[in-house]
């Protein structure tokens, strides 16, 4: 069955990806596509309809991106955002011109043609999200103006014949209080979509394509207890049960009561085959007394493809009993990743760099070359909310669907300085805590993150008649859409003080605990 899509085209707008879950939202899919796509693909393809993105640039400046031509002469609905709009109008024949008053923030949209499919029940006048320089100031041939607002004479425009939208604003947005309305005119109005892609239809189709790929050979999957694995995990196991294991490896850097939660949940409860493997040790000792966090990162990543590798070859030596030989042939013929689709879109800088590394993750990323794989990866179409949904749909607990996220170095990088298991002890008290505090008062689940950190000093402290001279935990709670910017959350008073005084009572070898109240940029979310 031909699922029925829309695509995006990406000229370089931080929105675009929040435009393609707005389609999903309708239950519409939707892929995302570098804006050079060349149309052949497109038709290929067959898409309901397709929206080109706003971007940074402007129609007229040399390197500004463009789209093939020939995706106006597909006879495929197109819905052009701001800079797509602008697109519209340069290459249809109107005039895009520089406007002296730039619109950015709220405006006012007033509909002028009530007939208009794009605003069907849509009031005649809106509150839109503006943000742009250039504006469509000649329309194209065969479009008429449908909309206007204070600084754009043609704030939208329509070619009804065929079925050619441009806005000037984005529906996208949250600021955009009925964009979300104008989506679904496009999608179901206009390209006339159903409305058929559900978590449920993507279940049965991710399950159908596993057993597909996958046959009768054998897959590993190596399990963080994060969401995406934990999903991924689930759902390869309904497709093809025990042809799964999973590879669930402590470093000995995990949060309390963690190693014990995924081997009760995904071992016992959803009965998937799990190595767990204890290599504490092995860690601890190859971090013994680096300090560095990158090179604490590189020595994780290092033993992670250690233990891994050994693992795998442990379950190989099992299937293959007689076989002598180091690395007998894998019966394991696919690696299982959770990965998702904001990893696989191609990104396409387009004016700007292209986000710069700031911290190195290592991940399972980068096996040696021996161990071959092929990927199994069948979460790659899905943003994290809808993976999120997938697993509630497939009976995971809330502990996991809407876990925080934490990084594959674990505690390692909360530890300012050395790691040492008295070091560890404390942080992970401290840790267990936060959570659990953040957890009663709900406060867990609205934010992005809330963890501690320890802190690489001592400071004087008081207890009873005694002078102590003990750590500091420093507390991190922040928000965030994705992780690339966050800002620090007013957590109530109440709570960081029982928060404190519980982390102080209970956690032997700390007397003080701070807040962080820095936003990222400038800092980052860890500390290290
Ligand atoms: P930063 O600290 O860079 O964090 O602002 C952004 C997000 O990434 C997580 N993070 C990591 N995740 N390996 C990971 O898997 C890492 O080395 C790592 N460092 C940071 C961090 O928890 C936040 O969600």
């Amino acid at each position: 069955m031909q699922t029925e899509q829309i695509v995006i085209l990406d000229f370089g707008s931080q929105y675009t990806q929040l435009i393609a879950r707005r389609i999903r939202e309708l239950s519409v899919f939707s892929i995302v596509l570098p804006f050079h796509t060349p149309a052949d693909k497109i038709r290929e393809l067959a898409p309901q309809g397709i929206i080109l993105s706003g971007g940074p640039a402007s129609v007229y400046a040399p390197k500004s991106p463009h789209p093939d031509k020939n995706v106006f002469s597909l006879g495929i609905p197109i819905l052009g955002i701001c800079y797509g709009t602008q697109l519209m109008g340069f290459h249809l024949g109107g005039k895009v011109a520089h406007s002296d008053k730039r619109e950015y923030g709220r405006a006012e949209l007033r509909v002028k043609d009530a007939l208009c499919q794009l605003f069907k029940n849509v009031s005649e006048t809106e509150t839109v999200w503006m943000s742009h320089g250039d504006r469509v100031e000649k329309l194209p041939k065969g479009f008429s103006m449908v909309a206007d607002s204070t600084n754009s004479p043609v704030a939208a425009m329509e070619d009804r014949a065929r079925r050619f939208y441009g806005i000037q604003f984005h529906p996208e947005v949250v600021h955009t209080p009925r964009g979300k309305e104008i989506l679904a005119n496009f999608a179901y109005e206009i390209c006339g979509c159903r409305g058929t892609w559900t978590m449920h239809n993507f279940i049965e189709q991710a399950k159908a394509d596993i057993r597909k790929q996958v046959g009768s050979d054998r897959v590993i999957l190596g399990l963080s207890g994060g969401v995406d694995s934990s999903v991924a995990a689930v759902l390869i196991h309904e497709a093809v049960g025990d042809q799964l294991t999973c590879v669930f490896v402590n470093n000995g850097l995990l949060r309390h009561g963690e190693a014990e939660a995924v081997q009760e949940i995904l071992g016992q409860h959803f009965h998937i085959r799990l190595k767990y493997v204890d290599a504490t040790k092995q860690f601890l000792r190859g971090l013994k007394g680096v300090t560095d966090p990158e090179r604490k990162r590189k020595i994780i990543g290092r033993e992670f493809i250690r233990v891994f590798e050994s693992a795998v070859e442990g379950l190989n030596r099992a299937e293959n009993p007689k076989s002598k030989i180091q690395n007998p042939k894998s019966p394991y013929r696919f690696l299982a990743q959770g990965t998702l689709y904001p990893d696989v879109i191609e990104s396409v800088p387009v004016g700007g760099n292209p986000a710069a590394l700031i911290k190195s993750h290592h991940n399972v990323g980068g096996l040696p070359k021996r161990m071959t794989f092929e990927l199994l990866e069948p979460l790659r179409t899905l943003f994290k909310d809808e993976v999120r949904k997938v697993g509630e749909a497939l009976g995971l607990p809330r502990e996991v669907v809407w876990r925080q996220p934490f990084p594959g170095p674990g505690l390692a990088v909360r530890i300012l300085g050395a790691i040492t298991p008295e070091r560890l002890r404390i942080v992970r008290e401290a840790d267990a805590i936060v959570i659990e505090e953040m957890k009663k008062s709900d406060w867990y689940y609205k934010i992005w993150q809330s963890f501690a950190v320890l802190l690489p000093v001592r400071t004087v402290g008081v207890m009873g008649d005694e002078r102590t001279y003990d750590h500091v935990v420093a507390i991190r709670a922040v928000d965030s859409q994705d992780g690339m910017t966050a800002d620090w959350v007013k957590l109530p008073y109440e709570l960081l003080g029982r928060i404190s005084t519980r982390i102080i009572n209970e956690v032997k070898g700390c007397n003080r605990v701070c807040f962080d109240i820095s936003s990222k940029p400038p800092s980052t979310i860890e500390w290290e």
